[in-house]
């Protein structure tokens, strides 16, 4: 291990334990190009400002872009023993510039550093974040195109309640993304609203620094107003963290359905083969692992957030090392969300859809018992009525074994004059089904609206 950079207050070298113990570089080192980044626009700045002279920080950046060229090429490894990302690149910048290296880090801290690392690191994550939430919107759009007409059960408390279209059904999860793809943006536009460089360890500089500058260089609507708050905030990783949580969360319930749909109980689709998993001794299986597991992530993901919240929650201002846990856990929700989106995704264009089961199940269970009701209600029987009338009339239906289509019309008009033929077209399942036709309803000419909508929408996020 090489002494430390701070061995002149030291009579000692650290304890190899306590070292190891210290340590971020196992988790911090993939954001050796954030890091890099943020040096150069600081080593320009300084030139710029006369803090070094130029001529140093023209060199400066160059052994700074060749360290970049080289951990890209992989022709230089990290040194797991350094501390962490900001230490092993000074140090290499040192091993290759000498004494010019060591100027590098005036007027900066590690603190100022690392919360702007973390930022421009996660900036570029919720980009491809927000591309595969794009990507998913637009696959279940294409799905929910196919399948206006396909008649399906609604249900509420798992209990079969009113007809709804598959499209229908699969739109309603697009709007809860189409708020997931906004929530990103959002997280991303107040991240990179105050660029935390410049702040330096805690209280700023008395080096006349230009912080428009780099915050401008780094894509930063400008300098963070407060060099204490630029140091200890990490409420973008929270937002970041319960965006993530949300979109999990949305994809934990479309697995949850996607789970029982692949049942026998209900067989409303197939998954493809190659999307579903065996038994290693029941050799008729075929399990939904995919999704099993995209719920259990969730919990996961919802840990990370709670793990933020909570290394935050006690915390005195500045910098404290308890600040370190943030990367693990906002990296950790960042990777498991991206897996398991890139996982759902193929996995739901594979899926075959069985229309006719879903059919079946809509015409068992009574859903058209509303549209039952409704129909004495438009024929000037008080809601009420019509709605008590209806349900001792399943109830009756329910005992004998039948639909309320199977009732002869004879018995209907024991029950009300108000009955007439044309009961069994209002409770027909299709035309009720296509007769609901409010806003936001699961008529297809409703429905088309909504694709319309969120295709208007999602091309606005594309461009
Ligand atoms: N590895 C540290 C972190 O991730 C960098 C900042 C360290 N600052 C300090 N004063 N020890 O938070």
């Amino acid at each position: 291990m090489s002494a430390k950079m701070w061995a002149g207050r030291f009579s000692k070298e650290v304890d190899e334990g306590v070292n190891a113990f210290n340590s971020s570089i196992s988790f911090d080192c993939r954001m050796y190009r954030q890091d890099i980044r943020g040096s150069i626009a600081h080593a320009t700045m300084l030139g710029q400002c006369n803090i070094i002279p130029l001529e140093d920080s023209k060199e400066i950046i160059k052994g700074l872009e060749g360290i970049l060229a080289d951990l890209d090429s992989g022709a230089l490894e990290i040194d797991m023993s350094a501390e962490d990302i900001h230490m092993f690149i000074e140090a290499e910048l040192t091993k290759r510039l000498g004494a010019l290296g060591k100027k590098l880090h005036t007027s900066r801290s590690r603190n100022d550093q690392v919360a702007l690392d973390i930022r421009l690191y996660l900036e570029q994550e919720i980009i491809e974040i927000k591309e595969l939430v794009i990507t998913l919107c637009t696959s279940l759009i294409e799905m929910a195109k196919k399948h206006t007409q396909t008649v399906m059960c609604g249900y509420t408390h798992l209990q079969r309640a009113q007809p709804i279209t598959f499209a229908h059904h699969l739109m309603a999860y697009t709007q809860m993304l189409l708020r997931d793809i906004d929530r990103l943006c959002d997280c991303r536009k107040r991240m990179m609203s105050a660029c935390p460089l410049g702040s330096c360890a805690l209280a700023g500089t008395t080096y006349e620094i230009d912080r428009h500058f780099t915050a401008a260089a780094l894509g930063f609507d400008g300098p963070c107003e407060n060099s204490l708050d630029g140091v200890s905030d990490r409420d973008f990783c929270v937002e970041l963290g319960c965006a993530l949580s949300l979109i999990m969360t949305h994809l934990s319930r479309f697995s949850e359905e996607v789970i029982m749909w692949c049942s026998w109980e209900f067989k409303f689709i197939e998954l493809d083969d190659a999307f579903a998993t065996g038994s290693s001794i029941m050799p008729q299986k075929k399990n939904p692992d995919i999704t099993e597991l995209i719920r259990g992530k969730t919990g996961r993901v919802n840990g990370d957030l709670v793990t933020l919240l909570t290394m935050l929650k006690g915390l005195p201002l500045a910098y404290n090392k308890d600040m370190q846990e943030d990367k693990e856990a906002i990296f950790d929700a960042v990777d498991n969300t991206k897996l398991c989106l890139k996982t759902f995704i193929p996995m739901l264009d594979t899926m075959r859809v069985i229309a006719d089961n879903m059919k079946k199940a809509a015409s068992r269970g009574f859903i058209n018992a509303t549209d039952c009701a409704d129909y004495l209600t438009k024929k000037g029987m008080p809601f009420r009525e019509a709605y008590k009338l209806t349900g001792s009339l399943v109830a009756d239906c329910i005992s004998k074994g039948i639909g309320l289509e199977d009732v002869p019309l004879e018995d209907y008009k024991s029950l009300s004059d108000l009955f007439d033929n044309d009961i069994y077209d209002a409770i027909d399942l299709s035309s009720c089904t296509m007769k609901r036709k409010s806003y936001g309803g699961p008529a297809p000419e409703c429905v088309k609206v909504q694709i319309e909508d969120a295709c208007k929408i999602l091309e606005k996020y594309k461009a």
